[in-house]
């Protein structure tokens, strides 16, 4: 004890790998639990970054186990490719350092083509997913026609499987997507071959968490995505297919509310989205080009260069409720040096009222215009400062008005890309 549960507060790539890269060196377990390979999560040790996709960020510390949730979807293909380039960094060498749990469900070539095919045929109205099969995969999970990680491993069950849904899925592509649809061996041939591979890391996670549980080791639960990326909580239907919030660190886990002590947002000190969908404090303007070419802000998973755009109040609001955050861990506040003034929405103006949450419909987000608040911004790079007292006073004026405004503490704040490059204030994992 303590386990701690990180998620993102606003549309993913909050830089969460490395504040969970940051955290594991108090943890004993890392759990990624939803999303799949959509996710890439940057970590920077010793001036080498390494971007990963499914394996836990916490892979690069010897010390902890990795496990891959029972709520992750997990492409084999690509899972056994990051084992191997970590293996080769001269990690992941003991047995049993990463766990997959036997109920995750796996991503087939079907669902990476329904997910490509359906974006093609959607034009100027696609989601902008990844294209890596997440939401297809989810489908088939709900529709309880998916293959999951113990099936997949016995060759026998995943041939019986497929025959029972590839040809429903064949149909789809072939009638509803105008696509090419695939023959029985072309899957069935790699994919018991990745089966095969993958056998000695699958097991039952959530009674692996118990034990640990039970033995009083801290466990820090990783989330992928953001809060406004949740298909309940987000910006429907510009979100990912999974429940990014905290509440499925515990379904996607397979641990109980009760074990989870505290719950950590992770915030850039400005906005950032990739794909398509309402984003209220978006900058077309200079402004924008600087966070975007001084945050080098391009997807770590597809290259796609980010919208970037001011802090908003009312999204880290809404992410501090749905949530349950206990605190917030601030990113990138090195990025914002070198401009004259920072605006903070507070509220939106949505036809001549005030909004000051967030609303569940797109329409209405839409049409929100940001009220902002101006603070004055600071020249000094933030390179290399340990202590929130050696800020420049206008940096440490940001971070009391982003705590006021979200009403949550910053509990650390992170200066860099780098692993040193923070300030800790509360660890969750001390009583200090
Ligand atoms: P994640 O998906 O939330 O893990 O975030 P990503 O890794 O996709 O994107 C965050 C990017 O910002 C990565 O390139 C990180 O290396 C980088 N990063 C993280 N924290 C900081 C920070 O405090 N300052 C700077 N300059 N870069 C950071
Ligand atoms: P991390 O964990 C940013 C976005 C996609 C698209 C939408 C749906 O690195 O923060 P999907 O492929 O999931 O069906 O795409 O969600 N998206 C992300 N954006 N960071 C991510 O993950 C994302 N994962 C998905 O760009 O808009
Ligand atoms: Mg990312």
């Amino acid at each position: 004890m303590p386990n701690v549960v990180i998620v993102g507060t606003q549309w993913g790539d909050e830089g969460k790998g490395k504040i969970v890269d940051v955290f594991t060196e108090f943890a004993d377990v890392v759990v990624r639990f939803q999303g799949g390979n959509n996710a890439g999560h940057t970590l920077v040790v010793n001036g080498e970054k390494t971007i990963l996709h499914l394996i836990p960020s916490g892979v690069l510390s010897p010390k902890v186990v990795c496990v891959i949730g029972n709520g992750v979807v997990l492409d084999p293909e690509v899972c056994l490719q990051e084992i191997e380039k970590i293996k080769a960094k001269g990690f992941l060498k003991k047995e049993g350092s990463l766990l997959i749990s036997e109920t995750a469900h796996v991503i087939f070539p079907y669902h990476k083509r329904i997910d490509r095919l359906r974006e093609d045929n959607k034009g100027s109205e696609k989601i902008g997913t990844t294209g890596r099969g997440i939401g297809p995969t989810y489908e088939d999970k709900m529709a309880r026609m998916g293959i999951r990680m113990c099936e997949l491993i016995d060759a026998d069950l995943l041939r019986r499987r497929l025959e029972s849904i590839l040809p429903e899925k064949n149909l789809y592509i072939e009638k509803n997507l105008n696509g090419q649809p695939f023959s029985f061996d072309e899957i069935y041939e790699p994919y018991y071959r990745y089966g095969e591979q993958l056998k000695q890391y699958v097991t039952n996670t959530p009674l692996f968490l118990r034990e640990k549980i039970k033995k009083k080791k801290n466990i820090l639960f990783e989330g992928a995505q953001g809060t406004s990326l949740d298909v309940d909580h987000g910006t429907y239907p510009y979100v990912t297919s999974s429940n990014t919030v905290s509440g499925n660190a515990c379904s996607g886990g397979g641990v109980g509310p009760t074990d989870i002590d505290a719950v950590i947002g992770v915030s850039k000190a400005y906005t950032t989205r990739v794909g398509s969908g309402p984003f209220p404090t978006e900058l077309h303007d200079a402004t924008g080009g600087h966070l975007q070419k001084e945050g080098a802000e391009f997807g770590s998973t597809t290259g796609r260069p980010r919208r970037c755009g001011w802090l908003d109040l009312v999204v880290l609001r809404h992410a501090a409720r749905v949530n349950g955050l206990t605190g917030l861990v601030l990113t990138k506040l090195d990025i914002l040096s070198g401009l004259k003034e920072i605006k903070v929405c507070t509220a939106y103006r949505y036809g001549g009222k005030v909004l000051k949450e967030f609303p569940g419909s797109i329409e209405v987000l839409e049409e929100c215009e940001p009220i902002y608040e101006t603070l004055r911004g600071w020249e000094e790079p933030l390179t290399g400062i340990k202590k929130i007292a050696k800020l420049p006073v206008p940096a440490q004026k940001y971070l009391k008005r982003i705590e006021k405004g979200a009403g949550l503490p910053i509990i650390m704040v992170s200066l860099g890309a780098s692993r040193e490059a923070h300030i800790f204030i509360k660890n969750p994992f001390r009583k200090n």
